[in-house]
């Protein structure tokens, strides 16, 4: 035998050498979720060891993530069902808890890079990522909220938007908006290829938004499709976002892959509620080793392409390389 891949396998130092891919913290970005009040750490009985937070225990939440290395992070709000209506009124209201704790956060720690949510559901009686009219999801009426949602969330001081609605068109209206309110620096992270997925499901527990008829295939993209992902990134990137994003992450590997040939964009990737709780099921079970095979997951996403990963096992992984 004249070639033996072994060799450069036979220790630590060759190994590291020729390491191909690499997972440091700053490619990661750490969802949280809020509720309003005070004092408040409820843990989601779905995702062991993921919390919903008050505005005051969150900031203690990303000033210990800060300290551990970790500077981007995506907040998600829960909202009380009595606020909720068909057109997600309360999302740009001035009363909305959720901008005042962009701006309380970014008051506190502005280094902190904060990235919101914008879509319908969390603040949508139908729950629903757009207006439903006669049971339809009518796609450029929701254009508009999304625009007051986003120029509230740019005001409140947030660094990136996350339309992560899916409808059409969605990226280019938003970005006009931002910028006509004098905006043009607050970037867009769109949430391009993202699936119409059972992996949500955690998520909709923590925040209550599950919808309450029928189901997001309308505007959500068909598991089984891969060239439709790249037709979106085309439309995306000529509507003006900074970041493309794939959701989920670990059933769409492939896709994250060919994004990531086809696009001069960063790619990321959404490591969704979930693939956490599959992977802390089996882990809590004693059937998987977490601290090994929540990094090879995490590595698995950067080695299909992902420049950076939203993913709740962010400060677990910035505690392990510590
Ligand atoms: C809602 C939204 C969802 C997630 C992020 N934003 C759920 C959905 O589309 O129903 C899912 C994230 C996760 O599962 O971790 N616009």
């Amino acid at each position: 035998m004249l070639s033996r891949p072994r060799r450069n396998r036979k220790n630590e130092a060759v190994r590291g050498m020729m390491r191909e891919t690499h997972l440091g913290v700053e490619n990661l970005i750490f969802p949280l979720f809020l509720e309003n009040g005070q004092g408040v750490k409820s843990e989601i009985s779905s995702m062991p060891g993921m919390y919903r937070w008050s505005t005051d225990m969150v900031i203690k939440e990303i000033e210990e993530c800060m300290n551990l290395g970790i500077s981007n992070f995506v907040l998600f709000p829960a909202v009380a069902e009595e606020l909720k209506d068909k057109m997600a009124s309360h999302s740009w209201a001035d009363d909305n808890y959720y901008l005042d704790t962009i701006r309380k956060i970014k008051q506190a720690l502005p280094d902190a890079c904060l990235m919101s949510d914008v879509a319908m559901d969390p603040y949508s009686s139908d729950g629903h990522d757009g207006i439903v009219e006669n049971g339809e999801i009518i796609n450029d009426p929701t254009l508009e909220v999304l625009n007051r949602m986003s120029v509230a969330q740019a005001q409140a001081g947030i660094d990136i938007l996350g339309p992560s609605d899916m409808m059409d068109g969605r990226i280019g209206s938003i970005r006009r908006a931002v910028d006509n309110a004098g905006y043009s620096n607050v970037s867009i992270m769109s949430y391009t290829a993202k699936y119409a997925s059972a992996f949500y499901g955690p998520f909709r527990d923590a925040l209550d938004s599950a919808p309450k008829s029928g189901d997001k295939k309308t505007y959500q993209m068909d598991p089984a499709n891969k060239m439709e992902a790249i037709r979106e990134a085309m439309l995306d990137e000529e509507e003006g976002a900074d970041f493309l994003m794939v959701k989920p992450a670990l059933c769409y590997l492939d896709v994250i892959h060919v994004l990531k040939e086809t696009s001069t964009l960063p790619i990321t990737a959404y490591n969704v509620s979930g693939e956490y709780a599959m992977l802390k099921a089996a882990c809590m079970n004693g059937w998987l080793d977490y601290n090994k095979a929540m990094p090879e997951m995490l590595l698995s996403i950067r080695r299909a392409g992902a420049d950076a990963i939203l993913t709740y096992f962010a400060k677990d992984y910035a505690q392990l390389v510590k």
